[in-house]
């Protein structure tokens, strides 16, 4: 069962948690000032990202894809504190005002760094530096086995890795041929993870599929 069942979704976001008034606002800026806004996470997701967060209690998250910063603000309200800290990786410089502007309106704003750049390039870098307890892959469905090589590899070991969009729209078991290279990235995606016996994982049909990795 996919939430793209809008009775489902409705029922379902009238009975968790608000959106906080930040985020709302920030979810309609999306809508009005930039494009590809079905990419930005919104209510449901959000929460739910917010209380993946609460669960696993990490002090640092790495996010790969950041588009208007809405899912970067909701996993730093879940953080434990302002010691917790997000680094939140976007290719596209022209979002970089935008992004900025969705940390400052936010009180969890501080906890996120922005690195404009593609994240294959920075990835190694920032993972040298820094040991992730959590990362969020939610950017090019392309790349999505590289960053999993390149992430399972240097994680430690009780760390989490969230991929979104692992489903992509049922189409990675509708049973026709898709030939698209996202399509065909997300299928290589979870395959490589499926066979992947230094992991556990389970899948949450939510929204467009949620990947939950657990590195043993
Ligand atoms: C689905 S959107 C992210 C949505 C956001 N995480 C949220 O939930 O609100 C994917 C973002 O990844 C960015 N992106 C694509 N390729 C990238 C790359 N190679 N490195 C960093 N970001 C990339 C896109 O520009 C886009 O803003």
């Amino acid at each position: 069962m996919l939430t793209t069942d809008s009775k489902i979704e409705e029922y379902i976001l009238e009975h968790i948690d608000s959106e906080p008034d930040n985020l709302h606002l920030l979810y309609r800026r999306v809508n009005t000032e930039l494009l590809y806004s079905r990419m930005c996470s919104g209510h449901l997701q959000g929460r739910m990202l917010k209380m993946l967060v609460r669960m696993v209690r990490p002090q640092r998250v790495l996010e790969l894809g950041t588009y208007a910063g809405y899912s970067a603000l909701c996993i730093a309200e879940g953080l434990a504190d302002d010691s917790c800290t997000v680094d939140t990786i976007e290719v596209e410089d022209e979002l970089e005002d935008f992004i900025t502007r969705s940390l400052d309106d936010s009180e969890y704003g501080r906890r996120v760094r922005l690195h404009i750049g593609d994240a294959m390039e920075l990835l190694p870098r920032l993972l040298g530096e820094n040991s992730y307890d959590m990362v969020y892959v939610d950017a090019n469905k392309r790349h999505y086995v590289e960053y999993y090589n390149l992430l399972v590899d240097r994680l430690r070991s009780g760390a989490f890795i969230l991929a979104d969009n692992t489903l992509w729209d049922g189409k990675v078991a509708d049973g026709n041929s898709h030939n698209d290279a996202q399509t065909r990235g997300i299928m290589a995606f979870n395959d490589l993870v499926a066979a992947d016996d230094r992991v556990e994982k389970a899948i949450l049909p939510m929204r467009d599929g949620l990947t939950l990795i657990y590195k043993k």
